[in-house]
């Protein structure tokens, strides 16, 4: 699950939401990783929800008695990324309780990290339906939402298993001014830091 964060390199965390079983959306964090390590844009690791398993949300992190491992682990990796991809499904016209779930576990960790959020659906309008409910939790957490959209519609045909796009040149053209503005803002963040 770890990669070591890369030397004077920006580190971009994605998480992958979706838990479910036979889950599409996931081959949009594996194509996105593999986008990010060709071009050498960033350091680059999934924080795949699923493989976290995290119980549901009883407490905020830093008010919690006992976290777990993984909990943790998912608090460094937040804190220690320069910027995030949020991968994520759209269930009934809101984003999935798993990722409510992490954004409710953390607190000052989004705090002012760039996040660029990249909706994803089965049908034909790429879960863009998620945007404002997430933004909102997004913003009301301090996070800094990145104004770039990367809409997957038809998922199981825009990817295969392993994120391998059906038509590279212009999934790679998307994915280039959705990265740039993530990118962008990364660097405006890393300059204010003191
Ligand atoms: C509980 C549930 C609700 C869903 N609601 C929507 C929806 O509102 N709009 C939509 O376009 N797709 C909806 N879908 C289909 C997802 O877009 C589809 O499963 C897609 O592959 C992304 O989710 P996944 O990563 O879990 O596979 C729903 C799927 C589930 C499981």
């Amino acid at each position: 699950m770890s990669n070591p964060i890369k030397k004077d390199m920006q580190h971009i965390a994605i998480i992958s939401s979706s838990v479910r079983k036979g889950r599409n959306s996931h081959r949009t964090a594996l194509y996105f990783r593999n986008f990010i390590e060709t071009a050498n844009l960033a350091s680059v690791e999934i924080l795949d929800l699923k493989e976290y398993n995290f119980p549901l949300f009883e407490e905020r992190l830093r008010l919690f008695e006992n976290p777990t491992a993984g909990m943790l682990d998912f608090s460094a990796k937040v804190k220690a990324a320069d910027g995030i991809i949020i991968v994520t499904p759209e269930y009934n016209g809101g984003y999935p309780a798993s990722l409510k779930n992490v954004v409710d576990l953390l607190y000052e960790e989004w705090r002012r990290k760039p996040i660029a959020i990249t909706t994803n659906s089965d049908g034909s309008f790429g879960g863009t339906q998620v945007i404002t409910s997430l933004q909102f939790s997004l913003w009301k957490i301090g996070a800094w939402t990145v104004p770039a959209m990367f809409p997957v519609p038809k998922i199981q045909e825009t990817f295969d298993e392993n994120g391998m796009p059906a038509d590279k040149a212009k999934t790679d053209k998307r994915a280039t001014t959705f990265i740039n503005e993530l990118l962008w803002c990364m660097e405006a963040a890393k300059r204010m830091r003191p």
